[in-house]
């Protein structure tokens, strides 16, 4: 079943009041505040839309976190019923520093759709639209993936172009990339815009490395909307983490997630810049208004569009 697209602008508004809360703290060097100024606005409108929404990624689980905490209930409880995953400042350190590329985001589907990722690792891999299905796997080398997705666009890997988190974790990963001649783009934080990239940037091939579930869960949300592929497999420091993935329902602990594991049926995705970014342009402070920018995707509809609003503060 679709989600109406009548309900947009109510999540848009979600994203842009909680883009606005964290852009009071830009430059602040406080993160925490600059979160909760996010998750304080972002939860105020979620509460007026009319559905029955249930956070199944948020800031935490319920004793550890007072304000979106996984399986909160929001919305004015009645209505369509709908998983809704948060992540209400992604780039908390961008947002701290007044970096690019800090993002308000939220995906929501229907109830019982959207995979309920613990907070913690995850391993990612994504590659653009048109490409054969199943072309990459998180199980070959990387030097096999490079190779098949160079055959697949008819390319050199000279000519493919790589987006990794810069990380320790990383090392053998970027090894194997620099050996291939393969160019690498670094990004320091924000691995949604870093994965989303694949979708939109032509500079952007593939994405490679290991990121937050939660964030690996609305970067799907993305990508399904924009007929891209993408792998994911939860990664465990500790058996505690393994520990936590079970209590939250996951039954195969290796499992490899394809789009459409985490993300089932119809899906809309929004995310309004904080600070300028690669997709979207940041909060301007006009006195009386803000101005926003938010990158809106709805599967069904086919909706990609940016949104521009000027807003009563
Ligand atoms: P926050 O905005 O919550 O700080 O997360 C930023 C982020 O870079 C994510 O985009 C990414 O998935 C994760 O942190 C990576 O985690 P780590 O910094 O532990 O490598």
């Amino acid at each position: 079943m679709i989600i109406d697209p009548s309900f947009i602008n109510s999540f848009v508004k979600a994203t842009e009041r909680a883009a606005y809360g964290a852009s009071l703290f830009k430059g602040k060097k406080d993160k925490i505040a600059a979160d909760q100024a996010a998750v304080d606005e972002m939860r105020k409108e979620l509460n007026k839309i009319n559905m029955m929404g249930k956070i199944v990624i948020g800031e935490g689980e319920m004793d550890e976190a007072p304000m979106l905490y996984i399986n909160e209930l929001v919305g004015k409880k009645n209505g369509d019923a709908f998983d809704i995953a948060v992540d209400p400042l992604e780039g908390t350190n961008f947002t701290a520093n007044n970096l690019p590329n800090a993002l308000a985001v939220l995906a929501v589907a229907r109830k019982g759709n959207l995979l309920n990722a613990p907070d913690m690792y995850m391993e990612k891999i994504a590659v653009g639209p048109n490409l054969p299905f199943n072309l990459v796997d998180l199980d070959f080398s990387v030097e096999k993936n490079i190779k098949l997705l160079a055959k697949a666009k008819n390319i050199s890997p000279f000519e493919i172009n790589a987006c990794v988190l810069k990380r320790s974790r990383h090392n053998k990963i970027v090894k194997d990339l620099t050996k291939m001649g393969v160019k690498i783009k670094f990004i320091s934080d924000g691995d949604v815009s870093g994965v989303i990239s694949v979708g939109f940037d032509k500079k952007i091939d593939i994405y490679l490395g290991v990121g937050g579930a939660p964030e690996g869960v609305l970067a799907a949300a993305a990508l399904k909307c924009l007929g891209c592929q993408m792998q994911t497999r939860l990664s465990y420091q500790n058996k505690v983490d393994q520990i936590r993935a079970k209590k939250m329902g996951i039954k195969d602990l290796n499992k490899k997630y394809s789009i459409n594991d985490m993300v089932k049926g119809d899906v809309i995705f929004c995310a309004t810049g904080v600070t300028d970014g690669d997709f979207v342009n940041g909060i301007k402070d006009n006195g009386e208004t803000f101005s926003s920018e938010t990158l809106v995707l709805h599967d069904s509809s086919k909706t990609n569009k940016i949104i521009r609003n000027k807003i009563k503060k």
